[in-house]
């Protein structure tokens, strides 16, 4: 099974992600061999719009198999006194996944390691799939995660992927467990998307700033 991730980072209104839903779904409704992948499980596609949006695309949302919702983030708190937080709990019956350590949060937001580990662990207790976005050899792997995103930051929203080879050679330092997807996130678009997926090694793609526009992300899919 191929996923194809879409992360819309701090993008969009709700207007404009209900536009975006419309039109997805009317690309992915009228391609027979599309919605045929999807139903056979052999493709999966996770949408993961800012929190707030996630209402509104639900809304909006067909029901399609194998399309889900993703929250960006979570709070490594349960509950309590942390304004400005969200929490696993409240979002837990809109999404199935949620994207935790991504190198902006580690980046931008000072994410350390331990929040990081109590973020997965919240996640799991409430029913979400955690996919972990890991910069390198330099950043823990967890038991308990599924899903695994090699992102390397020089790649990200610059135009410049990884190539093939060196994504495949981190996967094998990585030493992931056989059941773990392992996604590859930078500057994937319709061009650069054909070479991953003729490997094998390759469960995924974590999209951003080809995910933005529904056409280019189904062109993407549609590479399958
Ligand atoms: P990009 O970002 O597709 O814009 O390179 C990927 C990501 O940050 O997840």
């Amino acid at each position: 099974m191929r996923c194809f991730i879409a992360n819309w980072k701090e993008h969009k209104n709700p207007e404009e992600a209900v536009f975006w839903i419309k039109e997805f779904t009317s690309l992915i409704i009228n391609d027979q061999r599309i919605l045929e992948k999807l139903k056979n499980n052999e493709l999966q596609i996770i949408i993961c719009p800012q929190t707030s949006l996630i209402h509104p695309v639900l809304e909006s949302l067909e029901n399609l198999p194998n399309i889900y919702l993703g929250a960006q983030n979570i709070s490594r708190f349960e509950e309590g006194d942390y304004t400005g937080e969200i929490s696993a709990r409240s979002v837990s019956n809109m999404v199935k996944f949620v994207i935790l350590g991504h190198s902006e949060r580690r980046n931008l937001f000072k994410e350390q390691e331990e929040d990081i580990e109590k973020k997965i662990r919240i996640a799991i207790d409430h029913g979400i799939e955690p996919i972990l976005c890991l910069r390198g050899e330099q950043d823990k792997i967890y038991d308990n995660v599924n899903y695994i995103a090699y992102e390397p930051v020089w790649a990200i929203g610059t135009g410049n992927s990884e190539s093939i080879k060196n994504v495949i050679s981190m996967k094998r330092k990585l030493n992931l467990n056989k059941s773990v997807k392992f996604i590859y996130g930078g500057s994937v678009n319709e061009e650069n998307a054909v070479e991953y997926l003729n490997s094998n090694e390759i469960d995924g793609f974590l999209i951003a700033t080809a995910s933005l526009d529904p056409k280019k992300f189904f062109q993407i899919i549609n590479r399958l």
